[in-house]
């Protein structure tokens, strides 16, 4: 059922909208925020952009496991059932009544289309009940706004690689709310194929964490063969590496041979992982860039860490990586975006908003 914003609703978001901007810098701006992209249902309040004051992760992975994998109809009704909750558990957290809440902010896209529509039909439900501005959040740039919050002195502009379960990509955060693609993945995300290793290895989901820890014991002694038509390219591709680990196991299995799933491991995520930080730190030098930051779940990977810190160093850039609970998806980024975008008077929504599953950068 559509949700319209009546000529008095309208007129207190609009004034509500002017006081914000009024009065910026001197009284404070309570955004809550609210993400339900994939199987994290996450609200959080977020003070003046930088300070969280609370965020509530409900995540769905245990009612996942048993399938190998996300179910959209299953984390649509998981959304549905904890939302609400989650909500009220982010404001009691953050002491924050919910009348003292000056904007709503909320993933609208990329992600599961019917998870999404949960969090963006609360979001506005919300809104509407208290009069205040609706902000539409995009998921990949809010994984990149994590960075402000344990970097109180981070500031456009910057480079940022991306990298989750969903997208691959290396932006240059040009101002608060722009991002410029400088190369993406031409095929799978980084996080999808160590998913998918994880799950020929019989690893249960989400098996990216696994592959990280196992690789930890394991030699990079595997050769797998990769395209190396994106060598000069700062695009990448992942989907020839993955074939090509998923054809080793199976040519062993079918030979009865043992297989070294450490060494797997490892071999794989050395493959994936130099050549999207060479690109990344060339994309760095190239654009006279000299900050970077780690963004999405797969930052959360020890390896990519230790060889972002180890060639940041080398070429003295700057590096951030936030901190394991900011990696991977929570409403606190969202919150952050949220609130640069409506300072900016970027992403102000209407009644009219609807979630966009394929949502570009
Ligand atoms: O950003 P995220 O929480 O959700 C998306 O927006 O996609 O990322 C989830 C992805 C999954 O593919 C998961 O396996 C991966 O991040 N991941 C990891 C690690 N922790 C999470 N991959 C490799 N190593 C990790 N330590
Ligand atoms: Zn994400």
């Amino acid at each position: 059922m559509a949700l319209c914003y009546n000529n008095q609703v309208r007129y207190k978001v609009q004034k509500k909208l002017e006081d914000i901007i009024k009065n910026r810098g001197i009284e404070d701006v309570f955004v809550l925020a609210i993400e339900t992209s994939c199987d994290e249902t996450s609200a959080a309040v977020v003070k003046n952009g930088r300070e969280v004051l609370s965020n509530i992760i409900s995540s769905q992975i245990d009612i996942h496991k048993r399938f190998g994998g996300v179910v959209p109809e299953v984390a649509s009704r998981s959304h549905t059932e904890a939302i609400s909750g989650v909500v009220n558990e982010a404001l009691n957290a953050a002491k924050i009544m919910l009348q003292q809440i000056d904007a709503v902010a909320v993933t609208y896209g990329a992600g599961l289309i019917g998870a999404l529509m949960v969090g963006v039909s609360f979001a506005k439900a919300l809104s509407y009940a208290l009069g205040v501005p609706l902000i539409k959040v995009n998921h990949i740039k809010a994984h990149v706004a994590a960075n402000y919050i344990i970097n109180p002195d981070l500031k456009p502009p910057f480079m940022a690689l991306i990298v989750s379960g969903g997208h691959t990509a290396i932006v240059s955060v040009t101002s608060y709310t722009e991002q410029k693609l400088i190369g993406s993945t031409v095929d799978d995300a980084i996080g999808e194929a160590y998913d998918k290793v994880a799950r020929v290895l019989g690893l249960e989901y989400p098996g990216g964490p696994k592959v990280d820890k196992l690789a930890k014991n394991g030699k990079n002694s595997i050769r797998f063969v990769k395209s190396e038509t994106l060598k000069n390219s700062f695009d990448s591709s992942f989907s020839g590496l993955k074939t090509a680990v998923i054809n080793y196991i199976n040519t062993k299995k079918q030979r009865s041979e043992e297989l070294n799933v450490e060494d797997i491991c490892c071999s794989f995520q050395t493959e994936a992982v130099e050549g999207l930080i060479s690109k990344t730190i060339r994309a760095c030098l190239e654009n006279n860039i000299s900050t970077l930051v780690l963004a999405g779940g797969v930052a959360a990977n020890s390896y990519i860490r230790q060889r972002a810190f180890e060639e940041c160093k080398k070429h003295n850039i700057t590096l951030c990586v936030p901190p394991l609970v900011y990696c991977t998806d929570n409403a606190a980024m969202v919150g952050v975006l949220g609130y640069y975008n409506l300072m900016a008077g970027e992403g102000i929504a209407d009644d009219d908003l609807s979630a966009v599953s394929n949502l570009p950068l």
